[in-house]
């Protein structure tokens, strides 16, 4: 990409290139459409045949869903917007972590509510601070968590912490939404790392996810599995700014979603590759950076040891763009780290780690 005419390398999204296979399953996609084209084509709760087959994947992981339960959102981005923009507005509290991902953090503080951060920690969110922020915001409060695996620090919160932290919700009666996106990621297991699905109570639990991650996010498929009533809301809001996904895109999903095993390890063994890369080269030019082991994800959030809005402003001089802590806080905290993504080629970013090199400030070190 270019920046006032010159070349830019863009590191500030952790998104992975597209998967062969989304090339693949489009001459059926044309197939079925045929199919389709007698119908209107909008479709605002999304195509029903991949409802349906959706429910059943939840279902079949322990926690019986039907089609009604079911919205699909182009991306989980906008699953996340609509429930920022059907469920919190001025008066109400959204408790996030902190740092959180920042397209959600954009979508609640655009719906005019309160947002306030609590603290994460290589092992989840601090419990105690939650319990005091659920308590302050009560039954008019929502979480937006990432327990399965959390951008930007690749944790997956272990199983008895997400249970006491489904727990502090029940008892506050926090609606939580748990933003699954990231949980196909995972480094060390075959399965999607698993999130709140079967601890929280499933009349307060809405439960994100997406086609991105894994395939493509040039596929904008994404849903929001809840209870009826509140799916019911989404679909309303949803009618109101676009009247439903691409079908194409949607049969498409219908086709990837029973590939999304070996699509998992083919991703698998692809980011393991890169961190191993991307550790090699960044313990040698960048030996001062941090950054907590993640179990997945595309990227890592590394502690600079500096001022590292500072550094990503310098970077950007000689056309590295970087993303820092503070677009992924709602305090505008973390002002030490940044996000790298680790699917680059190895060239880029041996290049990219001997600029900043260069560039660090040995006085903040
Ligand atoms: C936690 C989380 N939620 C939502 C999204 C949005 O993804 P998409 O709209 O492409 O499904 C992302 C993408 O980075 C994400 O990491």
């Amino acid at each position: 990409s270019f920046d006032d005419g010159r070349p830019v390398t863009d590191l500030s999204s952790g998104a992975l290139p597209g998967s062969e296979l989304v090339a693949e399953v489009m001459p059926e996609v044309g197939q079925l459409l045929r199919r389709h084209l007698p119908d209107s084509g909008y479709h605002p709760a999304g195509l029903p045949e991949l409802r349906q087959a959706l429910a059943a994947g939840f279902t079949g992981r322990g926690l019986p869903t039907g089609p009604d339960e079911i919205v699909i959102t182009a991306g989980s981005q906008q699953a996340v917007w609509l429930i920022a923009t059907a469920l919190t507005g001025p008066g109400t509290r959204t408790l996030v972590e902190d740092p959180s991902y920042r397209g959600a953090l954009e979508a609640f503080a655009g719906a005019g509510g309160r947002v306030q951060g609590v603290r994460f920690t290589p092992t989840g969110t601090d419990l105690g601070l939650l319990d005091g922020a659920a308590a302050a915001a009560g039954a008019a409060g929502l979480l937006y968590a990432q327990t399965a695996l959390h951008n930007p620090t690749g944790v997956h919160t272990p199983a008895p912490h997400r249970r006491e932290l489904a727990a502090i919700a029940a008892r506050h009666g926090l609606l939580v939404v748990d933003d699954q996106s990231q949980a196909d990621l995972a480094w060390h297991r075959s399965e999607p790392l698993p999130g709140l699905d079967r601890l929280a109570d499933p009349a307060r639990l809405l439960t994100v996810g997406t086609l991105s991650k894994l395939f493509w996010g040039g596929i904008r498929v994404g849903w929001v599995r809840g209870p009826r009533e509140i799916v019911g809301r989404l679909v309303e809001v949803r009618r109101a700014v676009d009247l439903g996904s691409p079908v194409a895109d949607q049969l498409a999903a219908l086709l990837l979603l029973p590939r999304a095993a070996a699509q998992r390890a083919e991703r698998r063994a692809f980011l393991l590759r890169q961190y191993a890369d991307t550790e090699q080269v960044l313990r040698e030019v960048l030996p001062g950076w941090r950054w907590w082991p993640p179990a997945g994800g595309s990227g890592l959030w590394i502690d600079t040891g500096e001022d590292a809005v500072a550094l990503s402003g310098r970077a950007l001089e000689h056309g590295l763009r970087l993303t820092p802590g503070p677009a992924f806080s709602p305090h505008h905290s973390h002002r030490g780290h940044v996000r790298l993504p680790v699917w680059h080629p190895h060239s880029t970013l041996l290049d990219v780690a001997r600029t900043l090199a260069t560039l660090t400030d040995p006085r903040e070190a």
